[in-house]
């Protein structure tokens, strides 16, 4: 395993949502081969937030698109339950907000309806948009936001089929509330606690 690559080792529960098992990942740069991922043992129960912390490069995104089915490990196992391998069992929230810049800031957050139902999808896109900050904002452009506006806007499309299973990659990153200084350490480490979802001022 080459320095800071990701190895993290948590205990797994019965009713464990989705559970990595050795999971490595290696990428072909040209003739050069990348060790992303190596032996990732890894599990999440439900009402867990489990947050994972490591040096830039370390393998954090492409450990979430593993998870999320969008990248393919080497070697190792991903298994979900039934809700969770379903079309509205991941949200997830990308580095960049990945917005389509021809949709407006609703239809953006209602993207998920092209493909799965979802109950009073524009009411409750409404309401995420205004627990954001952007319910006035709701017929702009992805290019008419700032970067942190954006990135609310991705977030708002995340929880709009309100998932089981939650995966954000680096979300808060573009905004501007009071976090803690960015880690330094070169060793990754994963720290859990009982799920509570951010609710400061985004
Ligand atoms: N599609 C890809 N093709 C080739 N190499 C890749 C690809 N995606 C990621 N990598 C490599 O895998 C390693 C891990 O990348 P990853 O994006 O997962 O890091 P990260 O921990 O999310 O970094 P950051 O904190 O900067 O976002 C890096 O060395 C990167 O160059
Ligand atoms: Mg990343």
């Amino acid at each position: 395993m080459r320095e800071g690559a990701l190895s993290t080792e948590t205990g797994t529960g019965t009713a464990t949502l989705v559970a990595l098992e050795d999971v490595s990942k290696r990428f072909l740069q040209g003739r050069r081969e990348v060790q992303a991922l190596q032996g990732v043992t890894f599990g999440v129960v439900p009402g867990e937030l489990v947050v994972i912390v490591g040096a830039s490069g370390c393998g954090k995104s492409t450990l979430l698109k593993i998870v999320a089915g969008l990248v393919k490990p080497t070697s190792g196992a991903v298994r979900k339950t039934s809700a969770v391998e379903g079309a509205r069992g991941i949200g997830m929230v990308f580095q960049d907000p990945v917005l389509l810049p021809w949709r407006s800031v609703l239809k953006n957050v209602l993207l998920p309806t092209e493909v799965i139902q979802v109950p009073d999808a524009r009411a409750r896109a409404m309401e995420l948009l205004e627990h954001v900050g952007l319910d006035s904002f709701e017929q702009a452009l992805p290019h008419q936001l700032s970067g942190g506006m954006q990135q609310r806007v991705s977030i708002c499309r995340a929880l709009l089929p309100d998932p089981p299973l939650l995966l954000m990659d680096e979300p808060f990153g573009a905004l501007d509330a009071p976090r803690p200084t960015r880690p330094s350490c070169s060793s990754p480490t994963a720290s859990r606690k009982p799920s509570s979802w951010p609710t400061g001022s985004w």
